[in-house]
């Protein structure tokens, strides 16, 4: 069978990406231990996993706020992976991160509309004339009233300081942006807005997302594909709707089992929940890292290392019964 034509590039390519954090006594945490993936224009990656599976760290290393230890990250084709720091301002431009913490994101000391300005002027993207027109519509683009220009951050709420953060990162027109938990301190109606913002500026603007969170209610909203996570690795890969209705990795189907969300594939299977916690990425267990939570594992699980293959078209996962 021919496959299909690719009809575009990928914004974001990750090769084997590996970063190690050297820890006590000479010791090593593999918090990335061989991560690969290509995000596409106008795709949305969701990024899940238990906390210390090594989200932000992956996170941080594709935007170069850490150096990786291995592999490679090339944005729209170029190799980015040891530019210097003067070499990645571009970059950096063109890949826009938000976290979680909306409030202390920002500078308590400028209010929302100096926050907005900021890197217009910084990047002199705007001339000075216009910046002030620029600012207004940007609010306006992340429904929040330009009345809200001479606020401070300590003056607004959680949902409205994320999208003065969003109001910033569009601001400079990038291919990517990385949300790390943005949404996660965020009441659930709060969330929902954000969300939903966040899609209409995604099919305005065209541009992908990195969407991390540890809660697979939220994943599954805004995704296109989602990359599932455990100790430094992806166990299972594919669609949005490939995940949900047919996960197939054990960690994925506890997930999915243990969230709110409608789970069709649940009534075929036992309900599982994961049990215990993550190990440590100084010393993983044997085998396949997930053997000692895992409901499924046989004898090899604790000796073989299962690897990331596609099981279905589009559909990759890690386990050695699948
Ligand atoms: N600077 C560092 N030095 C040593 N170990 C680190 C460092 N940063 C992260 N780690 C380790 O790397 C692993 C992954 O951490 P990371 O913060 O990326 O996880 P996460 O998935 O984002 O978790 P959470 O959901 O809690 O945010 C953890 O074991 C963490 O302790
Ligand atoms: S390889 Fe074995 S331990 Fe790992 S997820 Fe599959 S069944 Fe479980
Ligand atoms: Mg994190």
């Amino acid at each position: 069978m021919m496959s299909t034509p690719k009809i575009s590039s990928p914004v974001l390519e990750a090769k084997d990406i590996v970063k190690h954090f050297k820890v006590k006594d000479g010791r090593v945490a593999r918090a990335i231990d061989g991560v690969s993936f290509e995000l596409m224009p106008g795709e949305t990656l969701g990024l899940i996993g238990e906390s210390g599976c090594g989200k932000s760290t992956l996170a941080r290393v594709l935007s170069r706020l850490e150096e990786p230890t291995g592999g490679t990250i090339h944005i729209k084709g170029q190799d980015i992976t040891h530019l210097s720091h003067r070499q990645m301002i571009p970059v950096r431009q063109n890949c826009q991160m938000i976290f979680q913490d909306a409030v202390s994101s920002l500078n308590p000391r400028a209010n929302a509309g100096e926050l907005v300005a900021e890197p217009l002027r910084i990047h002199r993207l705007v001339p000075k004339s216009e910046i002030k027109d620029r600012v207004a519509e940007l609010f306006k683009g992340v429904g929040l009233n330009p009345d809200m220009m001479t606020r401070y951050p300590h003056e607004m709420s959680g949902g409205q300081c994320q999208r003065v953060n969003i109001a910033r990162a569009i601001s400079l027109n990038p291919d990517i942006i990385i949300a790390d938990e943005a949404v996660s301190a965020l009441d659930v109606s709060i969330q929902a807005q954000v969300i939903n913002l966040l899609g209409d500026i995604q099919s305005r603007m065209g541009l992908s997302y990195i969407f991390i969170t540890h809660d697979m209610a939220v994943v599954g909203v805004i995704s296109h594909r989602i990359a599932v996570m455990y100790l430094g690795k992806f166990v299972e890969y594919s669609t949005k709707a490939e995940i949900i209705r047919n996960p197939l990795h054990p960690y994925t189907q506890a997930l999915l089992d243990a969230s709110p969300i409608p789970n069709p594939s649940r009534s075929k299977r036992q309900r599982q929940i994961v049990r215990g916690e993550l190990p440590s990425p100084i010393s993983p267990p044997s085998g396949c890292h997930f053997h000692p939570r895992c409901p499924k594992a046989t004898e090899l699980c604790k000796t073989e290392k299962p690897v990331l293959r596609e099981v279905l078209p589009g559909h990759m996962v890690s386990c050695h019964l699948v």
